[in-house]
């Protein structure tokens, strides 16, 4: 582990005071300091966790010359806007999803990280997730033979959450169920991208919630073509006036063996194995419930525990834990972001990487809008 430590800033401390005691515990990371806009809410976070630098500007945050790291926990339209300005000010940048909202946001942040050099990476939750984690090693040791197919699905409903989610189009939140279809076909190097998408919007949300965005699906389900490959990936999203449990599930449908990760939140995933004429299945045999397990031990041992959502809650006193902790994936988005920013390794997902996985969603919505035209998705 190299000596030196990166001094990390964290704005916005609702989901992103999670991160909070994680980079803590790193021991490349000091956790220097906290940014939001109320002064009460900053101190009683800094108070909890005693950090002392506090702003409640992010202007004045990027300013601060002792900052290397900025890890952007603000609501969404504000992600493009601050992780530009965090660049250009010379620092490296973590932000949570999506990268930004329009093609062209995406194509500026690349662009600035390209000529700043530090760098970009989107902390997408479920590439880090232990039930991916383990559909990529199975991918990886060759057990799912050859993939035929990939599907993600994330349904949540948003009524009550704040005043940037009311009437969001579905696609625009789409990388939690585009990324692992992606990231599953990405070699270290050389990620795996889309190349176009066809997407259809579907049934009508409330009169209220369509004008904000003028967006009226209550779903929108897309199918993009993943590009050199012929593999076909399909997404849905719902977010208002649908009646489904959470939802954010990833199934691979392999030659050998397909992966289905959920159906119902807390039951286990189901592998599906191909019966064959030397290992005969009855269909009853063919699918098995199975145990996925941790992946704490490709972390730093201080930070292991914060796979482990019980653990974070108990040793933090966190009131909440978002997602249940995203499949224990927080340490390992801290993690490889601070080895990225050493040096040591490239940030999963980087600059180009994040822009697709995020314009599969901006560009499928635009495909619903025209009535399911196929758009293509700009390379950047
Ligand atoms: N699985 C995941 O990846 C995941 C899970 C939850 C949330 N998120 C993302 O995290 C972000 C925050 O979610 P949340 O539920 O905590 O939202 P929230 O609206 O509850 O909290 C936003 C925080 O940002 C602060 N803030 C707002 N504007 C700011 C500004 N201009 N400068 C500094 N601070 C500012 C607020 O004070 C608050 O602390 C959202 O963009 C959401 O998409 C991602």
């Amino acid at each position: 582990m190299p000596e030196k430590k990166i001094r990390v800033a964290i704005v916005g401390l609702g989901f992103g005071a999670e991160f909070i005691p994680i980079f803590q515990a790193h021991p490349s990371a000091e956790m220097y300091a906290i940014c939001r806009r109320s002064q009460a809410e900053l101190d009683k976070c800094g108070d909890r966790f005693g950090i002392k630098v506090r702003y409640t500007s992010f202007a004045d945050l990027v300013k601060d010359p002792n900052v290397d790291a900025v890890h952007i926990n603000s609501p969404i339209p504000d992600h493009a806007p601050q992780a530009l300005a965090a660049l250009k000010a010379g620092k490296h940048v973590a932000c949570t999803v999506p990268m930004a909202t329009s093609a062209d946001e995406c194509q500026q942040i690349v662009e600035q990280q390209r000529k700043t050099g530090k760098v970009y990476m989107m902390m997408e939750t479920v590439v880090y997730a232990r039930e991916y984690l383990f559909a990529k090693e199975l991918y990886d040791k060759g057990e799912l033979g050859r993939i035929q197919f990939l599907r993600g699905s994330h349904q949540q409903d948003m009524d009550g959450w704040p005043d940037y989610w009311p009437g969001l189009p579905p696609m625009h939140y789409a990388t939690h169920c585009v990324s692992p279809c992606l990231a599953i076909l990405s070699k270290p190097g050389k990620p795996a991208l889309a190349e176009s998408v066809v997407c259809h919007g579907s049934g009508r949300i409330r009169e209220d919630l369509i004008k904000r965005y003028n967006s009226p699906f209550a779903i929108e389900t897309a199918t993009f073509k993943v590009a050199g490959s012929d593999v076909v990936a399909e997404v849905t999203r719902s977010l208002f006036d649908t009646a489904r449990q959470y939802r954010e599930s990833f199934d691979v449908t392999g030659s050998k063996k397909s992966f289905e990760w959920q159906q119902v939140e807390d039951e286990q995933p189901v592998i599906h194995t191909k019966s064959s004429p030397e290992k005969p299945l009855s269909e009853k045999d063919i699918p098995k419930r199975v145990k996925v397990p941790d992946f704490a031990h490709l972390l730093p041992e201080p930070i292991r525990r914060f796979t482990m959502p019980a653990a974070i809650q108990d040793a933090e006193h966190l009131s909440f834990l978002q997602g249940g902790g995203h499949g224990g994936s927080h340490p390992h988005l801290a993690h490889n972001f601070l080895m990225a920013c050493l040096g040591e390794q490239p940030a999963f997902p980087d600059a180009p990487t994040s822009a697709n996985w995020t314009l599969v969603g901006i560009c499928a919505h635009q495909s619903a809008l025209k009535g399911g035209e196929r758009v293509s998705i700009p390379r950047m």
